[in-house]
């Protein structure tokens, strides 16, 4: 769909305010592709808000949104879905289109699954570390991956490659927080807190997200705002990622050397993300996110990735502090993705020890949290 604009004042044109044959083609293939989309998120049911156990004198509530049972296994099928829909509602996208996209893994995964569903062929463009779990789940859905050894030129390689095959870059990290409706239309954000309804702290005290985007911070940030709700935003970053010295440092050029979380952490600030709308950043260190990812899989029966182990580490962290407080309420994080996905990382002993991770230390913290409510981190 790129490329100089037809004139439409001949052969192909419009007739007495009539629009003929190309025009009408191109529209007919519009509106299957919306309703294929639209008709996919009809058949889909809403994730689970489970309950985190925590005791129960503690007088805290603590949910896990589980993005992990959307059809394409992530928090990232919403995003895939808003994306493709406002390009094509944006007349980016049409019959012929390749679709490209740089991410870093799941997101590809997610969008992979809606080109196939409207038949179009997709490049992922991402980083050679790309788990090869990910990696064979693009290429099952169809998806073609491209592999660079440097991050950091995975823009740059995707709007290269949509110049030569005429293709379009869905562009994740730019137009996440745009393509998400945020005042509501059943987001996450509506969707968490319509499930907290029935709930002793139905209003929660936070709400703790990683940020891979900052789509989905974005979107909840704008929620609680609108809805005049005093729930505060958290937002956990991993190391070596650029979005806790730019929100820290109000500085958007801040660049970090890139994270091990995969989902979450970038080298740069990315234009989704809004750090106005996040009240609070913890930079948490990887061996506590996956210390919290596998403590999490032991508690609670359901593998998760690496990502959520931060988001649970953030989150009770934050309960800590709410009971050294001698406040009650409740928590909200997210579940991402589920473990399979890392079972040659995160899960894997050699692994860890390759990349001189110990996650002993941050275990004991959670375990000790879990046993007599006291809170001690190792030192960094
Ligand atoms: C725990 C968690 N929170 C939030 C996100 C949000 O991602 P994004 O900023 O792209 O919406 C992710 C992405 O993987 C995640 O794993």
């Amino acid at each position: 769909m790129s490329g100089p604009r037809e004139s439409r004042l001949d052969g192909c044109c419009t007739v007495g305010g009539l629009a003929t044959d190309g025009i009408d083609a191109d529209r007919a293939w519009l509106h299957e592709a919306i309703r294929k989309v639209e008709a996919d998120a009809n058949r889909s049911a809403d994730t689970h808000l489970h309950v985190f156990p925590l005791p129960p004198d503690w007088e805290i509530d603590l949910y896990l949104k589980d993005e992990s049972v959307h059809p394409t296994g992530s928090l990232k099928h919403r995003l895939a879905r808003s994306l493709f829909l406002y390009a094509l509602c944006n007349g980016w996208v049409g019959s012929e289109t390749t679709i490209i996209e740089a991410s870093s893994g799941s997101t590809a995964v997610s969008e992979a699954y809606f080109a196939r569903l409207l038949g179009l062929p997709f490049v992922a463009v991402m980083p050679r570390s790309t788990s090869p779990e990910k990696i064979s789940l693009i290429e099952f859905q169809g998806g073609r991956c491209h592999l660079v050894d440097d991050p950091g030129t995975i823009y740059d390689e995707s709007r290269r490659l949509a110049e030569e095959t005429g293709g379009h870059y869905l562009d994740q990290f730019t137009y996440a927080e745009r393509a998400t409706d945020w005042r509501g239309n059943n987001n996450i954000a509506e969707s968490i807190f319509a499930q907290l309804g029935e709930e002793r702290f139905p209003v929660p005290t936070w709400v703790v997200v990683g940020a891979g985007t900052g789509g989905t911070s974005a979107t909840i940030g704008r929620y609680i705002r609108y809805r005049r709700m005093d729930t505060r935003l958290c937002v956990v970053d991993p190391e070596n990622s650029a979005f806790f010295p730019g929100w820290l440092n109000d500085d958007a050029s801040a660049t970090g050397a890139g994270s091990r979380i995969e989902g979450i952490g970038r080298p740069r600030v990315e234009p989704s993300f809004l750090p106005s709308v996040v009240d609070c950043m913890i930079a948490v260190p990887d061996a506590a996110s996956i210390a919290a990812a596998r403590w999490c899989s032991a508690v609670t029966g359901r593998t998760v990735g690496g990502s959520t182990g931060t988001a649970l580490w953030g989150a009770l962290h934050q309960i800590a502090a709410m009971r050294e407080a001698g406040q009650s309420g409740s928590v909200v994080t997210l579940l991402c993705d589920g473990g399979e996905r890392y079972t040659h990382t995160y899960y894997d002993d050699a692994w860890l020890a390759a990349q001189g991770i110990d996650i002993a230390p941050y275990l004991r913290t959670l375990e000790k949290f879990a046993d007599t409510g006291a809170w001690h981190e190792p030192p960094a």
